[in-house]
């Protein structure tokens, strides 16, 4: 790490910690210094590094998100901050952390409802001037894992997402078209609705793509994290996955949005439990269900690891349709930068040339590098009493401290191309390695 730390009590501390370093209180104590000095990063390693100890377990947990959300990755926020709920569900600053994690997702409604909840159990953590700017107050939501329609006001649309063209392109005729001209489409037997699989690597936008689909088809998201699903509903998973579905369809038009769609899919064979087969059936037979009856519910699947996800899925009426989401090029990455930097203050910025220099880097890479480059404008800022702004300097700084995320995806799709690509569904990525000397 290039930052280490000046302050020699935390060096005097670290030291200890190398000799001691099943030590949990004491590891926990630098990871909190180490956050106060903003050093987020390293912070979280050390709450990460603090699993099975009872007495510190959840305060590293809640730690680790906070860090994840200063590094602008709230899926791992997410994660951090339910692992609390699971055994704590009312513990207020656990919710308030979800709440914050939500609203970087952009789902309001959830982080609304969280942030309801916990200031319910502790009147201390209202912050009206942030959150009632968010959403107007509303009832808390009867049922976790979805949110409800995204209202005009935050809803993402295909200008929000950089790059992609072609991918766009094949959803605005597939998805988007027959959707508001269902007569045109029927008239050659075609329906809407349907399923989209979207698989590639971490950070590039598959969550956000099925998002902005929903928004221009002006109908409203419901994300399902099956992981969550399966976890907390195991026995009861189907019932759970027919209400999913039930509300899909009271709340028409709908974009049903199935996340780690591998989870379900993953290894059928080896599924030793009989409840996981009755899930995938159950889950199956509700998709053909749509396909059937055509309504306006559209389904999108995503997942990081396409192998995984049984060929039973990929059937016509299914996930007929598999694109593969890449890495965005150089304009797209210069696009995504201008679409993270509109609100924030730079000067002299080049963004051809950051663009340049991020050969490899996901949309949520690219997120990080402006949220880094913030921080450090934000630290200037703090220091000389005037707003300073992003500046090429700062984000070269940034960059240096950041790593693209996806190389290793690519390394592990590789023998899944070379060797299991006989159907051809992998050809997309195959195609775009071979373009980018990746295979
Ligand atoms: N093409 C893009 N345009 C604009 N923003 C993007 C783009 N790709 C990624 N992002 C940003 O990065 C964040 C992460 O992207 P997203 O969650 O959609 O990735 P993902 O492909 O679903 O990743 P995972 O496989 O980890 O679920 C988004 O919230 C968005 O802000
Ligand atoms: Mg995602």
């Amino acid at each position: 790490m290039q930052d280490r730390p000046t302050d020699p009590s935390l060096k005097l501390l670290l030291d200890a910690l190398a000799l001691a370093p099943g030590n949990a209180p004491l590891r926990l104590h630098v990871a909190n210094l180490l956050e106060r000095a903003g050093q987020a990063k390293e912070a979280r390693e050390h709450f990460d590094g603090i699993v099975d100890d009872a007495g510190t377990r959840d305060d590293a947990a809640l730690g680790s998100a906070r860090c994840s959300l200063a590094l602008g990755d709230a899926d791992r926020a997410l994660q951090s901050v339910e692992r609390v709920l699971a055994a704590l569900p009312d513990h207020a600053m656990a919710l308030l952390l979800r709440a914050r994690a939500h609203e970087k997702r952009r789902d309001h409604r959830a982080a609304r409802a969280d942030y309801e909840r916990a200031v319910k159990l502790d009147a201390a953590l209202a912050d009206p001037a942030h959150w009632d700017a968010l959403l107007p107050a509303r009832e808390p939501a009867a049922d976790a894992g979805t949110d409800g329609p995204a209202p005009p006001a935050d809803a993402v649309a295909f200008k929000d997402v950089g790059g992609l063209e072609d991918v766009k392109e094949r959803i605005r005729m597939r998805i988007i078209l027959p959707f508001h001209k269902p007569e045109v489409f029927a008239a050659y037997g075609r329906k809407a609705g349907g399923g989209m699989l979207f698989y590639g690597p971490p950070g590039c936008g598959k969550t956000w793509l099925a998002r902005a689909t929903a928004g221009e088809c002006g109908a409203s998201f419901v994300n399902v994290g099956l992981h969550e699903v399966l976890d907390m509903w195991i026995g009861n998973s189907e019932r759970q996955l027919h209400a999913i579905f039930e509300d899909a369809r009271r709340r028409a038009p709908t974009v049903l949005f199935f996340d780690e769609i591998d989870a379900l899919g993953m290894q059928r064979a080896k599924l030793v439990t009989g409840a996981m087969r009755g899930v995938i059936t159950q889950f199956l037979a509700e998709l053909d269900g749509f396909a059937s009856r055509n309504e306006r519910v559209l389904v999108i699947g995503a997942t990081n690891t396409p192998w995984d996800v049984d060929a039973a899925f990929r059937r016509p009426g299914r996930f007929g349709q598999v694109l593969f989401v890449p890495p965005p090029d150089k304009p797209a990455r210069a696009q995504i930068l201008g679409l993270k930097l509109a609100d924030k203050p730079a000067a002299g910025l080049d963004l051809g040339r950051i663009a340049d220099q991020t050969e490899g880097w996901s949309g949520a890479d690219l997120e990080a590098l402006v949220e880094g480059a913030a921080e450090l404008a934000i630290t200037r800022s703090l220091a000389s009493g005037v707003v300073e702004p992003l500046t090429m300097a700062l984000f070269e700084r940034a960059r240096v401290r950041l790593r693209p995320t996806t190389r290793e995806w690519f390394s592990t799709i590789r023998n899944h191309v070379q060797f299991a690509n006989e159907s051809g569904q992998y050809d997309e990525a195959a195609d775009y390695m071979r373009r980018h000397g990746l295979m």
